[in-house]
């Protein structure tokens, strides 16, 4: 008898924590300087560090919606309704495009030319300072509803692991 699969597959799961690492860093540490507004060498070392390290997850993302669309997910079994599910799907949809939404505004907000790690230097691909700023403006709002979906989605898993329906380990 064929075992039905209860749990992601090891390459979507080292995708979805390496992910998960760079983008909770890249929202919380962008959101903290945006509003606390320190004008230090640290801000910008981070600020450059986080430009360097978004740019490199780049192919990291694109390969894991690759690999998302090519797989099968696993099935809930009776740890989620069709309702819940539904749900949470929905929410991954969204967030898989709201990344996608922070990382080509992110590129094309870039008005002057940028390194990555000091080994690559990128130029824009907007000159327009209008345009630039209207990317920003994306940027700046799509990372607002991120960090509100993150919150969403981490207290899901955690209320479910706690009412019982363990989610957690079907990404562990
Ligand atoms: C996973 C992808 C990314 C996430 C989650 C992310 C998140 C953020 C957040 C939360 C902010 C602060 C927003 C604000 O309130 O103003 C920010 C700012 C910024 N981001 Fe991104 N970003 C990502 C990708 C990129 C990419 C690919 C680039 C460009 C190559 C970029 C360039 C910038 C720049 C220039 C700022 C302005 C502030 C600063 O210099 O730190 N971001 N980002
Ligand atoms: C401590 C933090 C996190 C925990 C404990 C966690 C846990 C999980 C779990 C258990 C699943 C499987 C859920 C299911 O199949 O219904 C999942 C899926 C997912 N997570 Fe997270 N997650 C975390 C952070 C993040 C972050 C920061 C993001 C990015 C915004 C993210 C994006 C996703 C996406 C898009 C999926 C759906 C995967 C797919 O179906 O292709 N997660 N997460």
């Amino acid at each position: 008898m064929k075992m039905s699969v209860t749990k992601f597959d090891r390459l979507a799961r080292v995708f979805h924590w390496v992910s998960a690492v760079v983008i909770l860093w890249a929202t919380f540490s962008g959101l903290f300087l945006a509003v606390v507004k320190v004008e230090s060498e640290w801000q910008i070392l981070i600020s450059e560090f986080n430009i360097s390290l978004t740019t490199v997850f780049i192919p990291i993302f694109c390969g894991r919606v690759v690999h998302a669309l090519r797989t099968q997910k696993p099935a809930y079994q009776g740890t989620l309704n069709a309702l819940q599910a539904k749900c949470a799907h929905s929410v991954h949809i969204f967030m898989y495009l709201l990344i996608m939404l922070i990382i080509i505004s992110g590129v094309l907000m870039m008005r002057l030319e940028f390194q990555v790690f000091g080994i690559v230097s990128i130029t824009p691909l907007l000159k327009d300072v209008w345009l630039c700023e209207w990317f920003s403006t994306i940027h700046h709002y799509a990372s607002y509803i991120l960090a509100v979906l993150i919150i969403v989605h981490v207290g899901a898993v955690v209320w479910h692991q706690y009412t019982g329906k363990p989610i957690l380990k079907r990404m562990l």
